[in-house]
C-alpha cells in the first residue's frame, strides 16, 4: 500500500497547536486548493508568548496534536514545517549587488542565489540569525522592480531583500521539542510570513496592505508594498490580554472571562452593524454562563469601559510600528485581520477607528477537505505554513503506515530524561 504526497504543518501558538496534514501531488497546481486529509488542533501547554517555557508540557501537547492528525490522515509523519514567532522577531531591507556570470548570454538561477546570498551580508545583533532572506524586487543595470531576472541580459544584477531574523536560542528550543516528537524539521517560518500566504491576495500585496495575525499572547505583522514583503514584526498583545483585562475588571476567573469573551464576540459582532450592536445603556443577560455572581453585565461597561482600551492598544501600536517603518501611506489596501483574536467584538470598527484602514478580516480559503474547521482564522498560519512550502517545492514522499507504537510517548507523562531513554529504546527495538 502507498501513501500520499504530502505536506505536514505544525502551528505552536501560545493558546493551541494546529496541525494541518496537506495531500500534493509533486507537480502540484499552486492556484488549486489544497487537499487537507489531516487536521487536529489541541489546547497548548508550556508556551507563552508564543515562546517555549517548559519544554516537557510543549513536546506533550505537539505530540498528542500529531498523533491525532496522524490518526486522520492514516500515515505517519516524519517532518514537518513549524512556525516562529515572539518578540525576539526582528526584520530589515537589505541589498545585494554582483557582476553577471555571463553579461552577454543571460542573467542565469546560480546570478540569482548570488545576489540573495550577497543581501545576506548584514550585521546582526549576537543571538539573532537570519530566518528567511525574501527577495523583494531586482533592478538589471539601472532597472528596477524586475520580479524575475532569470533569462534577460544585463551587466550588474542587484536585489532589495527583506530579511526576517530570530533568536538562535528560540530556534534551537522549537526544533529540541520537534525532535523529541520523533520528528525532522523541513522549515521554520515566521507565523506572520505564514499566514500572510493563507490570507492576503495578490491584488492587496500589491496595492499594499498590512496583515495582523491576532493570536491569544502576540500579534504578528506582515507588510507588503508594491507586491512585495516590506516589513515583518511582534507586538506582545493578543486576545488573552482581553480575557485577563475581564478577569481582573468583574472579578472573575479566567476561564469564565474566556467563556464571557467569545459568548459576547458571536452575539454581537461578526461583522459590527448599528442593527446588531445591543444599545450602550442596555444590560446583557449572561445567565446561561453560569459564572457565580454574573447574571447582567452592561455593554457600555464591559465592551466600552474594559475591551475598548486593550483594542485601542493594540491598533495604536500596529500603526505606530508600520508608520515608524515609513509603509503607513503605502497600504491603500488596508488591514487584513486573522487569527483567532480577530474575532474579538467590534475589533473591525475599532482597528478602522485608530488606524483609519479599512478592515478585512480573513481566514484561509485556499483548502478543501472534509474539515470546515480549518477554514477559521486560528488555522491561518498553519494553512500558510503549507502554502510556504508548496512555493518552496517542500513536499515528503509518501510515508509509512501508521504504527500504534510510532510515537509512544504516553499523553498525559510529562517526559523526564529516563522516560526518552525507554521511549528511545523501544522505538529501535521496531521494525
Ligand atoms: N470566537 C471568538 N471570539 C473572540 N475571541 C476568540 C474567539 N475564538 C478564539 N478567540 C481568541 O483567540 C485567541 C487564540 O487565537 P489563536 O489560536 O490564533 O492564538 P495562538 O496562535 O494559539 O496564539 P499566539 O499566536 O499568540 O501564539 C484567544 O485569545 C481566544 O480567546
Ligand atoms: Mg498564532
Amino acid at each position: 500500500m502507498s501513501y500520499p504526497h504530502h505536506i505536514a504543518a505544525i502551528d505552536i501558538g501560545s493558546k493551541k497547536i494546529a496541525a494541518l496534514i496537506a495531500q500534493v501531488s509533486p507537480n502540484a497546481d499552486l492556484t488549486q486548493p489544497v487537499r487537507i486529509i489531516g487536521a487536529a488542533k489541541t489546547e497548548s501547554r508550556g508556551i507563552k508568548k508564543a515562546l517555549i517555557i517548559n519544554i516537557d508540557e510543549a513536546v506533550s501537547s505537539i505530540l498528542k496534536t500529531v498523533e491525532a492528525a496522524e490518526r486522520m490522515a492514516g500515515f505517519s509523519l516524519k517532518s514537518v514545517l513549524i512556525n516562529i514567532s515572539g518578540s525576539h522577531i526582528n526584520s530589515l531591507n537589505s541589498k545585494g549587488v554582483v557582476a553577471v556570470t555571463q553579461p552577454d548570454v543571460e542573467i542565469t538561477e546560480g546570478d540569482v542565489v548570488r545576489v540573495i546570498d550577497a543581501a545576506r551580508a548584514v550585521s546582526l545583533p549576537t543571538n539573532q540569525q537570519i530566518l528567511h532572506v525574501w527577495p523583494r524586487f531586482f533592478t538589471i543595470d539601472s532597472q528596477e522592480g524586475i520580479k524575475d531576472p532569470v533569462g534577460m541580459s544585463g551587466v550588474r544584477l542587484e536585489v532589495d531583500t527583506h530579511i526576517i531574523t530570530a533568536a538562535s536560542t528560540t530556534i534551537k528550543n522549537l526544533t529540541k521539542s520537534i525532535n523529541d516528537v520523533g520528528l525532522d524539521v523541513d522549515q521554520i517560518v515566521f507565523s506572520g510570513l505564514a499566514s500572510s500566504l493563507a490570507v492576503v491576495s495578490p491584488t492587496e500585496k500589491e496595492l499594499g496592505v498590512v496583515m495582523a495575525d491576532i493570536g491569544a499572547d502576540v500579534t504578528d505583522i506582515t507588510v507588503y508594498t508594491e507586491g512585495a514583503l516590506s516589513y515583518s514584526t511582534v507586538i506582545p498583545i493578543g486576545g488573552h490580554h482581553v480575557t485577563k483585562d475581564l478577569a481582573a475588571g468583574l472579578r472573575i476567573n479566567l476561564e469564565e472571562a474566556e467563556k464571557l469573551k467569545i459568548f459576547l464576540s458571536q452575539q454581537y459582532a461578526s461583522t459590527w452593524s448599528k442593527e446588531k450592536r445591543i444599545k450602550l445603556d442596555q444590560d446583557i443577560d449572561v445567565s446561561s454562563l453560569n459564572i457565580p455572581n454574573l447574571k447582567k453585565i452592561s455593554y457600555k461597561s464591559v465592551v466600552n469601559g474594559i475591551i475598548h482600551p486593550r483594542l485601542e492598544e493594540l491598533f495604536t501600536l500596529i500603526y505606530e510600528r508600520v508608520k515608524e517603518a515609513g509603509f503607513a501611506n503605502e497600504v491603500s489596501g488596508g488591514l487584513v485581520t486573522t487569527g483567532g483574536g480577530s474575532l474579538t467584538i467590534e475589533l473591525d470598527r475599532l482597528g478602522k477607528r485608530i488606524t483609519g484602514w479599512s478592515i478585512k478580516p480573513a481566514h484561509p480559503t485556499n483548502i478543501t477537505g472534509l474539515i470546515d474547521d480549518v477554514k477559521q482564522p486560528e488555522f491561518s498560519t498553519a494553512a500558510g505554513l503549507i502554502h510556504f512550502a508548496l512555493t518552496n517545492q517542500i513536499v515528503q514522499t509518501p510515508s509509512e503506515p501508521l504504527l500504534s507504537f510510532n510515537r509512544i510517548m504516553p499523553l498525559n507523562l510529562n517526559l523526564n530524561k529516563t522516560s526518552k531513554k525507554i521511549i528511545d529504546l523501544l522505538k529501535s527495538l521496531l521494525p
